[in-house]
Order: structure tokens, then sequence, then C-alpha cells
């Protein structure tokens, strides 16, 4: 690290709080980005296989433009008549399905989520939410608790479900077991009895269709629809927290929750909506904002402001112009291949799971125990593609899951270039063991 990257590190580290984490022991010091790459105070370049916020591409002129002309000309909020707030959502109802059509703009992820289980609870009369074991929906009090990732188990409250992710390579119903999808749900169908016993109810189930935090899982096809009949039937919502899986990121339909054949009851979008700017949403269905809105105020400053609408505007824009859903498809099809064969010559690759351009790589010690690599090894093999010049994650459960989700504008040569340095980091590459218990929400 040069002498001036030190001195903004030690200035970093007195003036900001210390739950701020930096990637890599060597941070990286960004200052620009264009499309897939992003670059060095050094002007050294590193191709971005990691960041889904610019779904877009970083930088991409079309959303400066959008950003720049309505920060000029005037930004308020919605108490006040304006068309990019309605076009908004009115774009967002006619991409999504069935009655989802009620839009509350919001700025984050978290909030987006926060509000979300509100809606559900005063709407469902019920208190109880379910999520996955090591899932991550946000920091606020309330979705805090809903991040099982985040904070000790023995703090849980006693409303909420924690069930396992459907993880068909390492949980506890593997492949080649049969009716993974039922006995996935059956758990769900547990937590909800163990609510009602507790008085609570289910008022939802909180689920992230990629199981990002999970390690980045395909689920049985039957798991979702299947969970959401079991808690529909007890009085309860599906929320759908598409943060992570929306916005094309799964490839072949825009939102996540459409691979598992379901239509949730609300949907929660966040990240890259607004390729990099704050922007997010919570979308449901006429008569639940209706219910919601009888017993409920609602005001967000800066949600649905000009400015920020008329960025997602553009982002959305961009998706069709620039096909990218179509490219999320071929080009994440193209990087799925490459990433099996790459597993099929490494003994530390224990299986790859994920589709369109989100995929993870759970590394293993060993094939036949599936034990994971320490997340110490996880680190150093993302260290390594730095060095490289690739921008990787990692995460999971156990943190040895080598997470790769590139900007939507990945195309077949960046697959190329991901796949060269991987081979060559994993080649010879030996797990030296270390800390394999990382600190909580450590998610690379
Ligand atoms: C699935 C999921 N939901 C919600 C959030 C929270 O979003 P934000 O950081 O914008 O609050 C995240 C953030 O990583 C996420 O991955």
């Amino acid at each position: 690290m040069n002498t001036a990257d030190d001195q903004l590190r030690q200035r970093r580290s007195t003036s900001l709080a210390p739950s701020y984490q930096l990637f890599y022991d060597e941070p990286v010091h960004l200052v620009r980005g264009e499309g897939v790459w992003v670059y060095d105070t050094d002007g050294n370049r590193f191709l971005d296989c990691y960041n889904n916020v610019p779904s877009v591409g970083h930088a991409h002129p079309q959303v400066v433009a959008a950003l720049a002309a309505q920060a000029g000309l005037l930004n308020t909020h919605t108490r006040y008549l304006h068309e990019n707030v309605v076009d908004l959502a009115e774009r967002l109802g006619a991409i999504l399905p069935g009655d989802l059509n009620t839009c509350i703009f919001v700025c984050t992820g978290t909030e987006a989520n926060d509000l979300a289980v509100q809606i559900a609870r005063t709407v469902t009369g019920h208190h109880g939410v379910i999520v996955t074991e090591r899932s991550y929906h946000g920091n606020s009090d309330l979705v805090g608790k809903l991040s099982t990732d985040s904070y000790p188990a023995a703090e849980r409250p006693d409303w909420l479900g924690v069930v396992e992710p459907p993880n068909t390579y390492r949980g506890p119903f593997h492949v080649p077991d049969q009716d993974m999808g039922q006995k996935y749900a059956a758990l769900v169908g547990d937590a909800i009895a163990d609510l009602a016993d507790l008085g609570h109810g289910a008022a939802a189930m909180l689920v992230d269709t990629s199981w990002d935090s999970n390690g980045v899982l395909i689920a049985p096809d039957d798991y979702v629809s299947r969970s959401a009949e079991l808690i529909r039937a007890h009085g309860g919502l599906v929320i759908s927290d598409e943060v992570q899986s929306g916005y094309c990121r799964m490839g072949r339909h825009f939102w996540g929750h459409m691979h598992y054949g379901i239509v949730p009851d609300i949907v929660t979008i966040g990240k890259p909506m607004g390729a990099g700017h704050p922007v997010a949403a919570v979308v449901t269905t006429p008569e639940i904002a209706a219910a919601f809105a009888e017993r409920r105020n609602y005001f967000n400053t800066f949600g649905g402001n000009p400015v920020s609408a008329a960025v997602a505007l553009a982002v959305l824009d961009v998706i069709d112009d620039e096909q990218l859903l179509d490219n999320a498809t071929s080009t994440g099809a193209t990087l799925g291949l490459g990433l099996s064969e790459i597993a099929n010559r490494y003994e530390i690759v224990g299986t790859v799971q994920g589709r369109g351009l989100f995929w993870g790589l759970d590394m293993v010690n060993e094939q036949a125990t599936r034990q994971p690599i320490a997340y110490a090894d996880a680190k150093r093999i993302a260290t390594m593609l730095r060095h490289r010049g690739i921008l990787a994650g990692v995460t999971g459960r156990y943190s040895n899951v080598l997470k790769i989700r590139p900007p939507l504008v990945f195309e077949p040569e960046h697959v190329g270039i991901l796949l060269t340095e991987l081979d060559a980091v994993l080649d010879g590459f030996e797990p030296l063991g270390g800390d394999d218990a990382r600190a909580l929400g450590a998610e690379w």
C-alpha cells in the first residue's frame, strides 16, 4: 500500500466507526468506474465480478445524464405532484406479476424490508416472521433481527422463526435425497406451528430467492411454492426480498421469485434499482396497500423524490435498450458452464450453484466430507484474485463460498478473463486452515 493510501486508511480509522470494514488486507482505493471495470489511484484496472449495485455498469452515461438533468431542475418529495414517481410506479407494476402494482418508495433495502414487515404485521394481525438461518435482510432494529447472520443466536426474539436454507449440497436434505422441496418446506411448516404455539402467529415469510448470504443456492423447484402455500394457509404473507435476486440478476426472469412459480404478496427492491443511487421500493397489491393505509401513516422524505425516480427510470430504460435480461441469461449460461468446468478440475471446488449472473463456488477441504474451507482460505482466494485484477467476494453460512456477481453488462469476453484468472489462482492452491468462525456479518 502506498503512503497516501496508508494515511487515508489511518484518517478513516479515526473518523469512521470500527463497524466499517474494508475488503482485503491491502485495500483497493478506487477512483473511477466504467461498465464492468473499476480503476484505482494508480490507474490499475480491476474486472468487477462482485458489485451488483452498479447494475447497468459503473457510471452509465444515460443514468448519469438522467440524474444530472433532474438534479439541475428540481428535487422535492412525494407531497407535490410529479410525473417521475408515477411513471416509475407504473413501470414497476407493469413488470411485476399479478396485482403487484402499488408502490411505496424508500431509500434502502433495509427500509423496504422494515416497511414490508410492518405492512404484513398490520394487515395480518400476526407478529411472527420466518427467515432462513444465516440470512441477511438489512440493519434496522426490526430488520436487523431478521438478519440472523448479524448477531448471536442467543439474542433472537421469540417471534422469529428461523429455518434451514434449502441447500441441496450441504443442508440436512441434500442430493441424492428425494422430495427435498417438500422436506425443506416442512421445516417452514414447523416454524409456523411454533410461532402459533407462542401466540405470535406468522405474519410473513421473508425470502431472498438467491439465498445470497446462505452461499447462493438453487432451491428445489417446489420449495418456495410449498412454503408459500403453508404460510398463506395460516394467514401469513410471502415477502420476496428482491434486493439481490431482482433486476435480471438470475437471468431468464426479471425477478428471482419467478424462477419458483409464485406471485408474492409483497416485493422489496433495492440495490440495483438505482445503479448506485439510493432508491428502493416496496410493491404490493392495492388491497394490502389499502389495508395498511387504513391503520398506518407512512411518509419517507427522500423516498420517491424526482431525482431518484429519474435515475430508477433511466436504469429500467438501459435494461430494455441494452437487452440486459437476455445478456444475463446468455452470458450467465456461459459463465455457469465455465465455472462448472473449473469445478470439475479442482478438488477444492465442492459444487457450483447459481444462475444468470450470480454464482457461488462452495469450496471444500475434501470432496468426500464436504468440509468447508476456512474463512481465512476463502479470503486468500479472493485476495489472490484481487492481485490478478479480479474483484470477487466471499459468502455463505461457513464463509467458504466464492461469490461471483458482476454488473449486468458482463459479457463473454469478461467471462474468459475471470475464468483464466480463477484457474491460475486455484492451480496449486493449498488450504491452510485458520479462523473458520468468521466474525458475525463479515460478509465480503
Ligand atoms: C437480500 C438483501 N436484502 C436487504 C439488504 C439490505 O439492503 P440495504 O443495505 O440497502 O439496506 C441486503 C443488503 O446486502 C440484502 O442483501
